[in-house]
């Protein structure tokens, strides 16, 4: 074998041995055949197998990442049983259930939604902000008048059992978010489609017992939710305030932009909440998930039991988050 020709041949099973290495210890799945691209692929955050499962479904019959994204968003949305979105969301500390979601497509435009009220599907008044208007956030009363305006159906959202909770709250009115709260939050989804395009998509009805007026990560460009096309995709659950102080999604993107693993940059965001919070991290919980351009998927949390859903090939599988905090 000529020189030339060797060395780029062992450079090239180096390369392939190290990063099949790194893939391995993060436990993320990757295909055998590192060349090969894994599409169409859909992960989002949390135990969500019906809305992966719906996603899933539009991207094999050759539809859009950003379809899949909404449409995979919206079977939460409507779960009456997920307290953390849409309808059956629990409320604020005064009682208002309020919605905070937004979209991105492959071409970075994005829609967003924030404090909506009486709209079961934020995430799809996010994607007509995105197509049919000027601007890229509504809020309030004007993303209610829009949303309606949009052929929305305006409804009650707080449900028998989400007033039961809030009343049962009020007896004490503590506020301390729980960690993983009933093994349920944000949901976030990103998916890369047949023609190898990523979209997300992020929607919650934020922290329970909020005060009112309150806005997350979830509907905030950077923070709750990122995508760029060129290189990958990234979005967040837990605790949004410490996620909006770091920008962690557009972190997420940027890291993996400089060559990093989807897991290596999920866990360097979350080292630096970490960092900054001193102690405070013990108390909340942010969990993220990223997937790059080649269907490489990563995740990395503070606390345990964070999890999330992947359907690719075939298979609609959840998978265990690595994380920080092991007392
Ligand atoms: N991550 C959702 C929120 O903090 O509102």
């Amino acid at each position: 074998m000529k020189r030339r020709k060797f060395i780029k041949n062992t450079s090239l099973s180096g390369l392939s041995l190290v990063t099949a290495n790194a893939f391995a210890k993060s436990g993320i799945m990757q295909d055998n055949n590192l060349n090969k691209i894994v599409k169409p692929i859909v992960v989002a955050t949390w135990r969500v197998p019906n809305a992966t499962k719906k996603a899933w479904e539009i991207l094999q019959d050759g539809g859009s990442s950003l379809d899949a994204v909404e449409q995979g968003c919206r079977i939460e949305e409507a779960d009456i049983n997920n307290t953390s979105v849409g309808k059956g969301g629990l409320p604020d500390r005064d009682g208002n259930v309020t919605l905070d979601a937004c979209i991105m497509d492959k071409e970075g435009n994005y829609g967003s939604v924030v404090y909506l009220q009486d709209i079961v599907h934020p995430v799809s008044v996010a994607r007509k902000v995105m197509e049919n208007t000027p601007h890229v956030m509504l809020a309030g009363k004007g993303a209610k008048q829009f949303a309606l305006s949009q052929g929305f159906k305006s409804e009650n959202l707080l449900t028998e059992s989400s007033k039961k909770a809030w009343e049962e709250w009020k007896k004490k009115s503590e506020y301390k978010p729980i960690i993983n709260i009933e093994n349920h939050d944000t949901i976030g989804m990103l998916a890369l489609d047949k023609n190898g395009d990523l979209s997300g998509a992020c929607t919650t009805s934020g922290l329970s017992y909020k005060m009112q007026g309150r806005v997350g990560d979830s509907p905030i460009i950077g923070s709750g939710l990122f995508v760029d096309n060129e290189v990958g995709a990234a979005t967040a659950t837990g605790m949004g305030e410490e996620v909006l102080k770091t920008v962690g999604s557009f972190l997420i993107v940027e890291l993996m932009r400089q060559g990093k693993t989807p897991q290596q940059a999920c866990k360097e965001a979350v080292m630096r909440i970490v960092k900054k919070s001193g102690n405070r991290y013990k108390d909340f919980q942010v969990g993220f998930i990223a997937l790059n351009k080649q269907g490489e998927i990563g995740s990395y949390c503070i606390h345990e039991w964070f999890n999330y859903q992947v359907y690719a090939k075939d298979e609609n599988k959840n998978y265990k988050s690595d994380f920080y905090h092991k007392p």
